[in-house]
């Protein structure tokens, strides 16, 4: 039985004191969760996000992390840098990641690979654009960046990997996915497992959706067989959007 994962990337928002108020409310307001539950402040924040969702069980998250493990590289964050506040889990690959700051499939990889052998979770995104959908290329996009993203990792590692399916004509757009659209490339996505990996790593892989979560439409995606969690945007901002979303299972 795959665990409901629930993760917010607050992306380039809040102040230390903005996000310290808003990780006080989700530890108070989770406390007693079933889902697995993160958050990926902006790094600024990161030190001080921690110690006040760990009494919430929450992991703390990073957005994005260098490719490189240290030297001359002005203005990255390394893995390490990273492990030393806390934090478990690197988002990597999102597509503002692909999209506006041009990182390719090979620079995700090298990342995804630094993070697993230093013991840090993964959560990968992948999803197509609205030209690459309307020209009926969602599995060869998503299919290029798994393998691509994933090129080198091993079976055992894999309980250190997060899916993200996030559509990017999806993502803060107030436009979701229909449940069954999301759902149909989240079973692909586990059928590439199931032809890639070891047996059970089709059935174990966690993969979450994201794009416009909101609290009215997280339940239904929740119901869908393959879609197992959310990566949440905008709507992780407020504890009043967050929690129910985090609690859509109570
Ligand atoms: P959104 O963002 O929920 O604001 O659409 C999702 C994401 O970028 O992960």
């Amino acid at each position: 039985m795959r665990q409901s994962y629930v993760a917010g990337n607050w992306k380039m928002h809040k102040t230390i004191a903005e996000a310290v108020s808003l990780a006080n409310e989700l530890a108070e307001g989770l406390k007693r969760s079933p889902n697995k539950l993160m958050v990926a402040p902006p790094f600024t924040a990161l030190s001080a996000v921690g110690p006040a969702i760990a009494a919430g069980g929450i992991l703390l998250g990073a957005q994005n992390m260098a490719s490189e493990l240290e030297g001359a590289h002005t203005g990255e964050i390394s893995v390490r840098m990273l492990k030393d506040l806390g934090v478990r889990v690197a988002i990597i690959g999102h597509s503002e990641r692909r999209h506006v700051y041009n990182e390719s499939d090979e620079l995700i990889n090298q990342k995804v690979q630094l993070a697993l052998t230093e013991g840090m979770e993964v959560i990968l995104c992948v999803g197509e654009t609205l030209d690459e959908r309307e020209a009926g290329d969602v599995e060869r996009v998503v299919g290029t960046q798994l393998r691509a993203g994933l090129s080198g990792v091993e079976n055992v590692s894999l309980d250190q990997v997060t899916i993200a399916y996030e559509p990017v004509w999806a993502i803060g757009t107030g436009k979701t996915a229909t449940p069954e659209d999301a759902d149909a490339v989240h079973r692909y996505i586990r059928g590439w497992f199931a032809e890639t990996y070891e047996s059970d790593a089709a059935e174990n892989i966690i993969v979450q959706y994201g794009g416009s979560v909101k609290p009215d439409n997280i339940a239904a995606l929740m119901k869908m067989e393959n879609i197992d969690g959310a990566l949440v945007g905008g709507a992780s901002l407020k504890a009043e959007t967050f929690l129910p979303i985090c609690r859509f299972n109570d």
